[in-house]
């Protein structure tokens, strides 16, 4: 019998690629039959198709899935990216997963979300998922970029309720960045929960807001991996738990932690 409750090896076919902006697309695989449901915040290692020097998986979180696909928001940054944004559609991509831990379900509660760039993945598969069973009222989306094409509006598929958009010069929505439009959206509304994924920079300014207003927060964090799987320790961030100083992998503990639990002075900016 096939196990959904572990991560497994597959082989996924290339549906269909989509380029957002400049910088962003989609990709949209076929989903393995018996590959488990992948949770918010969880992500697939992807090995670079073609060539031996891409021996390390790039890890990518899961921004939609259901029964026959997965779908990934990239950003093109390197070598790697760089050779998935061109790869044909019919591709065959090997990938490991799902990997790591996911925000967490919190029944009743108000939740404010905070992402920046492709930290929308997880924050939007939230969304998605809990629109399927719950009160989407509980649950506020707030999406930063630089500028509106950042955004992709037009591009990509916002029917989701409860989204609010800001752009650093203004061009569309709340005029400033993500995390004063948080601010804002704290002094109007009860948030019982932060969660955030995005560029370090941004999460340690959320993490700052959470700690002022007192509020719990989850963070989706990034960091260099190799295994994927908890082996090599390559991507330990420190935390300190109960007063005791130690690590935590990324990519089996994370990349979901509490933010109280994460030193944050000390979090390698990748
Ligand atoms: C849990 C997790 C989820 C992620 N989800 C997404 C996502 O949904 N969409 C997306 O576009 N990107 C995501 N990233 C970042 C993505 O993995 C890197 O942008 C990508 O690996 C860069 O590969 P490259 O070959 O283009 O860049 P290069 O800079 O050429 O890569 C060189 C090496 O550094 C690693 N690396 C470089 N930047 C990062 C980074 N930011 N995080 C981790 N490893 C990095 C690469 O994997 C590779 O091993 C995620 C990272 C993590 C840890
Ligand atoms: S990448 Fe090997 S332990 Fe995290």
């Amino acid at each position: 019998m096939v196990d959904r409750s572990r991560p497994g090896h597959y082989n996924a076919t290339l549906l269909e690629k989509r380029d957002l902006s400049e910088r962003y697309f989609l990709m949209i695989l076929s989903r393995p039959p018996d590959l488990a449901d992948p949770g918010p915040g969880s992500f697939i290692h992807l090995l670079v198709p073609g060539e031996k020097r891409f021996f390390l998986r790039r890890p990518f979180s899961v921004l939609d899935c259901d029964e026959s696909t997965l779908t990934l928001i990239i950003v093109e940054k390197g070598a790697g990216t760089r050779i998935m944004r061109r790869l044909p559609v019919g591709e065959n991509l090997d990938f490991i997963g799902p990997l790591g831990s996911s925000f967490p379900e919190l029944p009743g509660k108000r939740v404010l979300a905070v992402g920046g760039g492709v930290g929308l993945a997880p924050l939007y598969y939230y969304h998605r998922l809990m629109s399927a069973t719950r009160d989407t009222d509980l649950y506020r989306l707030l999406y930063g970029a630089r500028t509106r094409t950042d955004l992709f509006i037009g591009n990509f598929d916002w029917s989701i309720e409860n989204v609010d958009f800001s752009t650093d010069d203004g061009t569309y929505g709340f005029s400033g960045n993500v995390v004063q439009l948080a601010e804002r959206e704290i002094e109007r509304s009860q948030v019982d929960v932060i969660f955030s994924c995005g560029p370090t920079p941004m999460l340690k300014s959320v993490a700052a807001l959470a700690r002022t207003k007192r509020i719990t927060h989850h963070v989706s964090l990034e960091n260099r991996m190799a295994c994927g799987m908890g082996a090599c320790r390559s991507c330990v961030v420190p935390v300190r738990i109960d007063s005791t100083a130690c690590h935590r992998t990324v990519c089996k503990d994370g990349p979901v932690f509490n933010a109280d639990d994460l030193v944050w002075e000390e979090l390698p900016e990748i």
